[in-house]
């Protein structure tokens, strides 16, 4: 039995070791949310935050996440960065297909939480994994810089 908190709730999950993070959200915990792309840790689709982390869910063995706090796009509205990134995604309307858009705002989410002022370059670094077959990256780092400056208070 692996038990670890999903979006603050203990949860505990008869799975073996070796099985993706991925996997458990999707299949086990219902979470859909966080989506497949790759598998291979390419892409960024599956971007979940592992202690605060961002984290890809589709390489990482659940057995690595015992005892640690695991937030999904269901849980980071609750969260200031989630919450201030998920309003300026509206705002700015970021999303186009919106298949890879759960993990941008997880690796956006995790940015903001530490950086309220990205540059662009820090912006570029931190998204740099996580891939927009729609090409939605200008419109990202405008609404991380919006969702920054709403935490701010500017
Ligand atoms: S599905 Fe995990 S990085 Fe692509
Ligand atoms: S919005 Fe379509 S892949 Fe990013």
């Amino acid at each position: 039995m692996i038990k670890f908190s999903i979006n603050g709730k203990p949860r505990q999950f008869d799975v073996p070791g070796e099985m993706p993070l991925l996997w458990v959200l999707r299949d086990e915990a219902h979470l859909t949310g966080t989506k497949f792309g790759c598998g291979m840790a390419l892409c960024g689709a599956c971007t979940v935050h592992v202690d605060g982390e961002a984290t890809r869910a589709c390489v990482l063995p659940v057995s690595a996440v015992a005892g640690k706090k695991v937030t999904t796009i269901e849980g980071v509205g609750a969260t200031p960065a989630g919450k201030a990134a998920q309003a300026a995604w509206l705002k700015v309307e970021v999303v186009q297909c919106g298949y890879c858009q759960s993990g941008q705002i997880m690796s956006a989410a995790a940015l903001l939480e530490k950086n309220q002022r990205p540059t662009d370059a820090e912006i570029d670094d931190a998204m740099a994994g996580n891939i927009c077959r729609c090409g939605t990256y200008s419109r990202i780092r405008e609404a991380i810089k919006d969702a920054g400056h709403a935490m701010k208070g500017a």
